[in-house]
């Protein structure tokens, strides 16, 4: 027994306050002048985005498919500690509560894994981890630019582990399971190995992420559902685009090595969170939001636009990064904020529309 669909409302409601301000917060960040809503914004930019929004989402989201009550706990937990890092206060009680958050989603894969084993799950139960030890790290004082490895490494498992879940229809060989395994375990190796030495751990795990994206854009069923039309076209140009990110960020790495700050950072970093992990929450909102908010969505054309804006300012953006021109990269970068806009609103939208759809179908 879970929680019934409106009582999921008010986690969700956290999970998009954060995303809201955290996009404020990291516009301040590119230098565009807000007013201060609270000084820590843009500080919180990076905590709030995984932690307390796509924390929340992902949280939510499993804990709706595991069905029981403890599971929501998890999603509360990062709801709160979003609120609290908004506001600024009590920023160890903020940062437990993140903790606490990716404890509980990773004993919900473990309870999944003691319903059924599956190579996938173990997956997921992996990232669960990376982002719980990365939490721990940032508790204990260390910088951003030291743990956001381990948070990536959360979302990129999760991402692949859910993939492989769905492979299972495509009856995907033992031996292409085996080098997806393969690939993860590089680019978890190289997550561990910056805690000894930054530089060569973030090139490993681009070589790592390289290998994941490769096997995804040869393996996903989104290759053939690609050549269909409406929705399922959607969801497959999403994925594979977002598998082009994804490469692209694992060759940036694998160039690069680390950095700390500063343009090429924010190229790494935004290929990744914005190009691969958008692109995934662009094809997955019109089946994810229905199934956790228990409202239906329709798919429109309109969807396209937020894609498109995404990727076209996403890319100028990063070759200000490369190129040091600091007027694309700003403008970029504001406009990536205001797409993520575009589809909250599209999103609205779609819900509304299959909302007055019902009541037209029970009137007639
Ligand atoms: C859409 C508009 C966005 C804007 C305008 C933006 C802006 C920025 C800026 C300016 C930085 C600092 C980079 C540097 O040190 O030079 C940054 C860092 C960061 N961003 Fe974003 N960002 C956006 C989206 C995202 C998203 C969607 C995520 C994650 C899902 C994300 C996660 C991060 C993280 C983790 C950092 C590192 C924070 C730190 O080191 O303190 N950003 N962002």
């Amino acid at each position: 027994m879970g929680l019934k669909p409106n009582q999921r409302l008010p986690l969700m409601a956290m999970g998009m306050l954060s995303l809201l301000m955290a996009l404020f917060g990291g516009v301040q960040r590119l230098g565009w002048d807000l007013p201060t809503l609270t000084v820590v914004l843009p500080a919180n930019h990076g905590p709030l985005m995984v932690g307390a929004f796509l924390g929340t989402v992902i949280g939510l989201e499993r804990a709706v498919a595991l069905g029981t009550l403890w599971g929501f706990l998890g999603p509360l937990a990062t709801g709160l500690g979003g609120l609290l890092l908004i506001a600024g206060v009590v920023p160890p009680l903020a940062q437990l509560l993140i903790v606490l958050g990716s404890l509980m989603l990773s004993l919900l894969f473990v309870a999944f894994l003691r319903r059924q084993f599956a190579w996938f799950t173990v997956i997921m139960l992996v990232g669960a981890l990376s982002w719980l030890i990365g939490n721990l790290l940032w508790l204990m004082g260390h910088n951003i630019f030291v743990v956001v490895w381990w948070w990536m490494g959360f979302l990129l498992l999760t991402i692949a582990g859910e993939r492989m879940e769905l492979g299972r229809m495509l009856f995907i060989s033992k031996l292409r399971q085996s080098q997806m395994i393969a690939a993860v375990v590089v680019a978890m190796l190289g997550i561990v190995i910056t805690l000894l030495d930054i530089d060569t751990g973030v090139r490993i795990l681009g070589a790592g992420m390289i290998a994941i994206a490769v096997w995804l854009g040869l393996n996903d069923i989104a290759r053939r559902t690609v050549k269909q039309t409406g929705l399922t076209r959607f969801i497959a140009v999403n994925l594979l685009a977002g598998y082009v990110w994804l490469a692209c960020c694992g060759v940036l790495l694998l160039l690069f090595g680390a950095d700390f700050s500063g343009l090429r950072y924010d190229a790494v970093l935004h290929s990744f969170f914005l190009g691969f992990i958008f692109s995934m929450i662009f094809g997955h909102a019109p089946v994810i939001f229905p199934a956790v908010l228990g409202r239906g969505m329709l798919y429109r054309p309109a969807f396209y636009i937020h894609v498109v804006l995404l990727h076209l300012f996403l890319t100028v953006r990063v070759v200000g990064d490369l190129t040091v021109e600091l007027l694309p990269r700003s403008v970029g970068g504001l406009l990536n904020a205001l797409t993520l806009l575009v589809f909250v609103l599209n999103t609205v939208l779609a819900i509304r529309a299959h909302f007055v759809a019902e009541r037209n179908v029970q009137a007639s």
